[in-house]
């Protein structure tokens, strides 16, 4: 799902949006923008069939977002996936969100790349404790009425349980969700021994995003700093210290 900032990126490079836009934060704003990428985590990802409550759309997102999960793969079947913002609170717009037809599709997308893909159905034999996390691990998410269709139990390499002592039969979707993700996150951090692990050139081009993110106005601001480096006699450029961090408008929504 590309927007107009993943559009100026494309345009221009991340490099030179970043250029535009890194002085009109402060210090402290970029440092955190690099500690949570730091953080970001490609190899344990979550898939969601066919979610119909947006509260548990958002708070999956939320769950993720918050563990540093770098993508939530979402399947459409029947249903679009449509997450409540007053329940992300701005966490959907730091999460990579990647939409597919059919769980199958997807899982043979992340295979490709070296995962496996995981269906969660209660009471399966192996668990999120006992599970390899050696390689990136993917799980897929039931819906909230029929659990894992059974395609999608059909395209994943194996099933995995969430241990339940209660007399309960399943945890809610977007609570499972984020049970298992601050299980296998936790234990594949601590296999790698290192809290992220994207690569320098995703990790570049997010962090002009999460930069450009961060303020309002910031195609206008990468676009005039574009025309007056390459057309200094026509730029209509901002006044100098237009642009400082004094002036510039943060986008804290
Ligand atoms: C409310 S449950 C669906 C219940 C559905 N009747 C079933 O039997 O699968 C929604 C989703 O949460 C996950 N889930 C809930 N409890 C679980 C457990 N104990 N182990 C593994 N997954 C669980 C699964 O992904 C499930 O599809």
């Amino acid at each position: 799902m590309s927007d107009e900032i993943d559009r100026l990126i494309e345009v221009h490079g991340h490099a030179r949006v970043l250029e535009a836009l890194l002085p009109c934060l402060s210090d402290d704003r970029i440092a955190r923008i690099d500690e949570v990428l730091d953080a970001r985590l490609d190899s344990v990802t979550a898939i969601v069939e066919d979610v119909y409550d947006p509260h548990n759309a958002a708070a999956a997102i939320r769950s993720c977002e918050g563990l540093g999960v770098h993508t939530l793969h979402v399947v459409e079947r029947e249903h679009t996936f449509a997450a409540s913002k007053g329940v992300t609170i701005g966490g959907h717009r730091w999460m990579q969100l990647a939409r597919w037809p059919q769980v199958a599709d997807c899982a043979a997308a992340l295979r490709a790349r070296g995962y496996t893909v995981w269906g969660t159905l209660p009471g399966a034999a192996q668990s999120i404790e006992t599970i390899d996390v050696s390689r990136p691990v993917a799980v897929v998410f039931g819906n909230e009425r029929v659990g894992m269709s059974e395609e999608a139990i059909a395209a994943c390499d194996g099933a995995v349980g969430i241990p339940m002592f209660g007399m309960s039969q399943s945890f809610n979707l977007s609570v499972s969700v984020a049970l298992v993700m601050n299980r296998l996150t936790t234990r594949r951090r601590a296999l790698l021994g290192a809290v992220g692990d994207l690569p320098a050139e995703v990790k570049d081009r997010l962090r002009a995003r999460w930069v450009a993110l961060k303020i309002r106005g910031a195609a206008s601001i990468v676009e005039r700093a574009v025309s007056a480096a390459t057309r200094p006699d026509v730029a209509l450029g901002p006044q100098s210290g237009e642009n400082s961090r004094e002036t510039v408008e943060l986008d804290e929504s």
